[in-house]
This record gives C-alpha cells, sequence and structure tokens, in this order.
C-alpha cells in the first residue's frame, strides 16, 4: 500500500501542512527539533489511532490549539481510502471513507506500518512488557480479530483484578461472581494467546533467513514465545481457555491475597535465542542490533502475507544508529519492495549511494520543501 497525501491541522509543530507523498523512499531531511518526527508521529497516529511515543493525545494538540486532524489516503491494491483522525475535547474521533467508525478494530489495519527507531533496541533489550506491546501493535494490524480479543481480553482482565481486590478487602464475598469473571479472561485469553503463537512463529520463519544473512551465516536466531501455559504455534484457543481457567481456578486464593491475576497473556513474554542463547541477557549490543533489525524486516513481509499488501516502513534516525554493513542490508532489502518514510540530520554515505530515486523534502520549523530532482 501507499500513502499518496497527508494533511496535517495542528498537529504537533505544524500548523497547517498538505503534501503528497512518493511510491519508494521519502528521505525527510532537517536540523533536530524541526518536525521530523512529528511527521512520522502522524503518519503512525493514521495508521493505529496513537503515538508511538506518548500515551497522552494532548501532547499531538499544538500549543494552544483544542484540535488537531491528520488526514490520509491510502493507496490500495482495492482502490484509495481516505482516513481521518481527529484528537480535541470530544476525545478521539476517526474516519475510513468519510465514515465515523464507533470500533478501533474497524479502523485499526486500513493503513499499516512498521516503525523504526533507536528506541525499537529496547525490543530486545526491554522489559516483557515492550514485547507484549510490540506483539499487540504488530498482530493487531495484521487482524481486526486479535485486537477485538486483545480489548474483550483487557477489559475482563481489569474487572476481575478489581474483584480480586475486592474480595481481598472484604468488601465482596460472591465467589459466583468471580467464577464468571475468570471464564471470560479464560476465553479472551486463550484466544489472544494462540494467535500471539502462531503469529511469532510465523515472524521466525522470516526472521531467520535475515538474520542469518546479516550475521554473514555465522549465527541462527529462534524466536519463542513465552507463557506458563502449554503452548507452541499449533495450539488450539480452546484448549489455552481450559488450561487457564485450570489455573485460575487452582490459584484462587493466591490470586486474593495478591489483589491480581497471576496466569495469562498480560504475563507472557517473547524471547529472541541467538545459537541457542537469550540474546536479551548473553547478546552482544551488536547481536542485539542485528536481531532488532532481522526482526523488523521480517514484520514487513509477515505484515504482507497476512493482510495482501506491503505495509509503510517508517525509520526515524535509525541509519545514524547502524554500522555501515547493516545500513546497506537495511536498505537493499527495502529497495523497491515498501513505501519508506526515512528521517535524518543528512543524507550521507551508504545510504546515499544505495537508496535508488529518494524523494527529498527539507523540513525546517513545521514546513515542508520538496527537493526539485534535476
Ligand atoms: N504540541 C506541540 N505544539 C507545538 N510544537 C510542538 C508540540 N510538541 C512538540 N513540538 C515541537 O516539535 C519539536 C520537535 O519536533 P521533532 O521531534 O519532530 O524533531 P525532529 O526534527 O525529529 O528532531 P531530532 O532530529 O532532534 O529528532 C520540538 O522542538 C517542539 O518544540
Ligand atoms: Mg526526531
Amino acid at each position: 500500500m501507499q500513502l499518496t497525501e497527508i494533511e496535517l491541522r495542528h498537529f504537533r509543530n505544524y500548523e497547517h501542512l498538505a503534501v503528497d507523498f512518493a511510491p519508494g523512499v521519502n528521505v525527510l531531511i532537517g536540523e533536530n527539533a524541526q518536525g521530523k518526527t512529528n511527521l512520522l508521529e502522524a503518519i503512525h497516529l493514521l495508521a493505529l489511532t496513537r503515538s508511538h511515543r506518548t500515551n497522552k493525545d494532548r501532547e499531538l494538540v499544538q500549543w494552544h490549539q483544542e484540535q488537531a486532524i491528520v488526514r490520509g489516503r491510502v493507496q490500495k491494491q482495492t482502490g484509495p481510502v481516505p482516513l481521518e483522525v481527529q484528537l480535541g475535547k470530544g476525545g478521539k474521533r476517526v474516519k475510513v471513507n468519510h465514515l465515523p467508525q464507533s470500533r478501533l478494530s474497524t479502523y485499526i489495519g486500513n493503513l499499516t506500518v512498521v516503525l523504526f527507531s533507536p528506541e525499537d533496541l529496547a525490543l530486545v533489550k526491554g522489559a516483557p512488557a515492550v514485547r507484549r506491546q510490540f506483539m499487540n501493535v504488530e498482530f493487531g494490524q495484521m487482524s481486526s480479530r486479535y485486537l477485538y480479543n486483545l480489548s474483550h481480553f483487557n477489559d475482563a482482565l481489569n474487572q476481575r483484578n478489581q474483584y480480586l481486590r475486592q474480595l481481598r478487602n472484604h468488601e465482596a464475598h460472591d465467589r459466583v461472581l468471580l467464577e464468571v469473571l475468570s471464564d471470560q479472561v479464560a476465553t479472551f485469553g486463550g484466544e489472544v494467546a494462540a494467535v500471539r503463537a502462531r503469529l511469532v512463529h510465523q515472524l521466525e520463519g522470516w526472521a531467520q533467513p535475515i538474520h542469518e544473512e546479516i550475521s554473514q551465516q555465522k549465527e541462527a536466531l529462534e524466536l519463542r514465545y513465552v507463557s506458563q501455559l502449554t503452548i507452541d504455534a499449533q495450539s488450539e484457543a480452546s484448549d489455552l481457555t481450559e488450561q487457564l481457567q485450570a489455573a485460575l481456578r487452582a490459584n484462587v486464593d493466591k490470586e486474593i491475597a495478591a489483589g491480581t491475576t497471576l496466569t495469562g497473556p498480560q504475563r507472557d513474554d517473547l524471547h529472541f535465542l541467538v545459537n541457542g542463547k537469550n540474546v536479551q541477557h548473553f547478546g552482544s549490543q551488536g547481536q542485539q542490533r542485528t536481531t532488532a533489525l532481522a526482526v523488523k524486516l521480517a514484520e514487513l513481509d509477515l505484515m504482507k502475507e497476512q493482510t495482501g499488501e506491503a505495509p509503510l516502513l517508517l525509520l526515524d534516525d535509525v541509519l545514524s544508529e547502524l554500522d555501515d554493513d547493516r545500513q546497506t542490508h537495511l536498505l537493499t532489502a527495502i529497495q523497491d519492495k515498501v513505501q519508506t518514510f526515512l528521517t535524518t540530520t543528512s543524507l550521507s554515505g551508504v545510504a546515499r549511494q544505495l537508496i535508488k530515486a529518494p524523494t527529498i523534502y527539507q523540513i525546517e520549523n513545521g514546513h515542508l520543501q520538496k527537493e526539485e530532482t534535476a
């Protein structure tokens, strides 16, 4: 797919911007604090209805303004799709084809993106919550059913945790209600875990050859979905639901004492193994970078396989973080494959040589200037 145009009103440091984008690599060049990341953030918002760097929508609205609007036009095989996200006092409003959508699961997936920024190294190094978020964001874009089950799971889990605390504090006594909530957690949780285990396995299939090539056949990558349940890529949701129900029943007294649910996908993790060792704990910085890069590139393939459309690739300042070898891998892998948005303070070295026919935009203080090619 392709983002052919975008319009921003009162978004971050953009008063008003309307711009057309080219199909290949769009390079956004500018000094620090001019609005490069802000523009990628707007594209991310248009895809996922949320920023990749803040949970507070208020921060996205231009200072002293009431409301921000991001509109875009996505070109797909089936035709153009106009999208719109409005942020303001009344909360968030989203439209597809000019029609308001009440559920995020009918909005997300129309525009799919893979974002890669220096902070994505935290995918490998960071806490399990970072990797769960990664799975939710990526798999949610591929499957509206996953998003649906995830949102019901989160609701049920919050209610159950709240009720566990009431039981602990003797504000409630009814164990039957607890069982109802446990059943809901187990039902939606089984669905969530089954999809994660299956898609992690498929992601591994795409990531392995990429990783092998970047590491020059010296290292082998494995991805593992880690859960307290007995689970693999073939696990049925119904089986996982039964396991989860049994675990919730067995731990009920412990969970009341703790005031929280101790088993389920909210506790699961994703491990990256290089030559059999968890790269989070035992990997060198270089191995962690190679892993993150291979996984990000694999996401492009997986998303295309699952949805039939290639996603957009958003590269925020990553070239400066990668050595020439890894830059070469990245830039040759994306060539002619996906529409790419790449921010940088200057285009030099390997990148200048490798990117074929880039469309270059200069960004200054929330204004874009397209560089005319000779
Ligand atoms: N809500 C807002 N309203 C107006 N301006 C904002 C808002 N939020 C951020 N900014 C401005 O946007 C600027 C940062 O823009 P951005 O993060 O896109 O920079 P950048 O071009 O990516 O720079 P770098 O190269 O340092 O990453 C800040 O200087 C800030 O003043
Ligand atoms: Mg930036």
